[in-house]
């Protein structure tokens, strides 16, 4: 006999929402699933719903207004059933802290980044007639020292893996630091460990995450600090795992062991976020990112001296206070110059309890508007002209989906990142990655043709990782 009754089953059901970062994301799966293993059961519909947790960013302001007007929706249904929980969760309630009681008066639980694994208690205790418990700041455990559960994580060929957590920068406009804390970075053996289960499971790409990744290992003791470059060569025994990205990089902490490891990787995809932020020494200087355009050229010399294939992708800021149209000119030229594959255009918004929150945010919207559109304009040529110079190599394409537009063609990425079409196959799937030629480019994507006999293609299948199915979130309780 179930012991769960359906009132059971509805007051144990909680509605994830998730904002911000793939950090943010890959903590969600991992609240996702130790809801899951405490018989929680997901419920898309919001409005079935017993606990309403937000996962949040405070890097802009229109993340933490977006939260705020569905918090503000909420209200309604506090009121109709007081016994619905709602939890605040990551940036925003390190952000915000008890201050956002004061605002959201019907809210349960502010958890800040390094305490979610215990939300599922704090919510036992609400549940329990405590009221607004608020846990912030360092915590006594490390996030990441439990084995990942992969109990709840999307069935997908590709998974997120935290390296490392927080961030010992100050650039002037930036809240992350005072949010997510000072980088604690997880030992080698708990991340290889990770990936090997997330292979097991039909993983074949996975993506390390760490706001300053190259910055790993660079806060644990000198004697046997770990570091980048040691943890790409541990991962390349890992049997079946065909691609390691890796976000985000700062340019500070790249040197040549780091270049060379990338480069000695058969998995590493050339593909990698540098983010220059700007393209002015001295706007780089007010927003103090630590170096100048001579350093970040050196940098990306580094990269490309050991990886000539290498294509590069960006964060850019427009409007920051003061920008002058040569300031942001240099931008362009910059982009131009380095050339980079990708680029996330963001307008400035200043962030309380940052630096440059105390300069006048002077630059109006309209022009901000108008130099994000000019960017990316820039960005979507540059990248036109870079992807039709591939056609005429060979390179391989990780399977992603069937196209819808192109019926008859999987959907996937190059090695450097490039969107491919590739010709049907009986045993194509998502994750699998199949050696091709580029043989043209469509004005979209490149276009491939197999290189493979059909027999090969059904061996390689054969021989590669099945996706296997991560279990449903059980939809019955099964007790806490
Ligand atoms: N650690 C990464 C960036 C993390 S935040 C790095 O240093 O590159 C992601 C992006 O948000 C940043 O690269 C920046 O472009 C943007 N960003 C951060 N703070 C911002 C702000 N106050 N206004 C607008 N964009 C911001
Ligand atoms: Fe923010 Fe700068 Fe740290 Fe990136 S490096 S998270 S932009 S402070
Ligand atoms: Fe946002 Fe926090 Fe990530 S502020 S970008 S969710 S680290």
């Amino acid at each position: 006999m179930n012991p769960t009754s359906a009132v059971d089953n509805h007051t144990r059901s909680f509605h994830l929402r998730v904002f911000g970062c793939q950090m943010n994301v890959y903590d969600g799966e991992l609240m996702r699933s130790s809801f899951a293993r405490r018989g929680w059961a997901e419920q898309e519909d919001p409005a079935q719903a017993s606990l309403h947790v937000f996962h949040t960013c405070s890097v802009r302001e229109q993340a933490e207004e977006r939260v705020h007007g569905l918090l503000g929706e909420l209200r309604r249904v506090k009121k109709a059933d007081p016994s619905t929980v709602i939890a605040v969760v990551g940036c925003m309630a390190d952000r915000e802290g008890q201050e956002l009681f004061a605002r959201e008066p019907h809210v349960d639980i502010v958890c800040g980044s390094r305490h979610f694994p215990r939300l599922p208690d704090m919510v036992e205790r609400v549940i329990g007639g405590e009221q607004r418990i608020c846990e912030l700041g360092e915590a006594a455990e490390p996030v990441d020292e439990e084995r990942r559960d992969l109990l709840a994580r999307p069935a997908s060929y590709q998974a997120h893996v935290a390296v490392m957590r927080g961030c010992d920068l100050n650039c002037t406009y930036c809240i992350v630091p005072s949010v997510r804390g000072r980088v604690e970075s997880r030992p080698p053996s708990a991340i290889v460990e990770e990936v090997r289960g997330l292979v097991e499971q039909g993983v074949t790409e996975v993506h390390l995450l760490g706001q300053t990744i190259d910055a790993y290992g660079r806060d644990l003791d000198r004697g046997d600090r770990p570091s980048l470059a040691g943890l790409l060569d541990a991962l390349e025994e890992v049997e079946g795992l065909a691609r390691i990205r890796m976000v985000t990089l700062h340019p500070s902490y790249i040197d040549r062991e780091l270049a060379e490891a990338m480069a000695r990787s058969s998995k590493f995809m050339r593909f990698l976020p540098v983010p220059i932020q700007s393209g002015s020494d001295s706007m780089l200087k007010r927003m103090k990112r630590g170096y100048n355009m001579k350093l970040y050229r050196q940098r990306i010399g580094l990269l490309r001296e050991v990886m000539p294939d290498l294509e590069l992708i960006s964060d850019w800021i427009v409007g920051f206070p003061g920008e002058t149209d040569e300031e942001f000119e240099a931008s362009e030229r910059a982009m131009e110059e380095i050339a980079f594959l990708q680029s996330y255009v963001f307008q400035y918004s200043p962030r309380p309890g940052t630096v440059a929150h105390d300069i006048q945010d002077d630059i109006p919207m309209q022009q901000k508007a108008r130099r994000n559109h000019r960017l990316l304009e820039l960005q979507r040529k540059i990248a036109k002209e870079r992807t039709p110079t591939h056609v005429g190599q060979q390179d391989l394409v990780l399977l992603e989906r069937e196209s819808e537009k192109n019926p008859g063609q999987w959907f996937g990425r190059t090695r450097r990142g490039h969107y491919a079409l590739v010709p049907e196959f009986p045993e194509a799937r998502p994750g699998l990655e199949v050696p091709v030629d580029l043989v043209a480019y469509t004005g979209r994507e490149l276009q491939a043709a197999h290189r493979l006999s059909s027999q090969e293609l059904a061996d390689l299948a054969d021989k590669s990782p099945a996706l296997i199915p991560a279990a449903k979130t059980p939809v019955l309780s099964f007790g806490v």
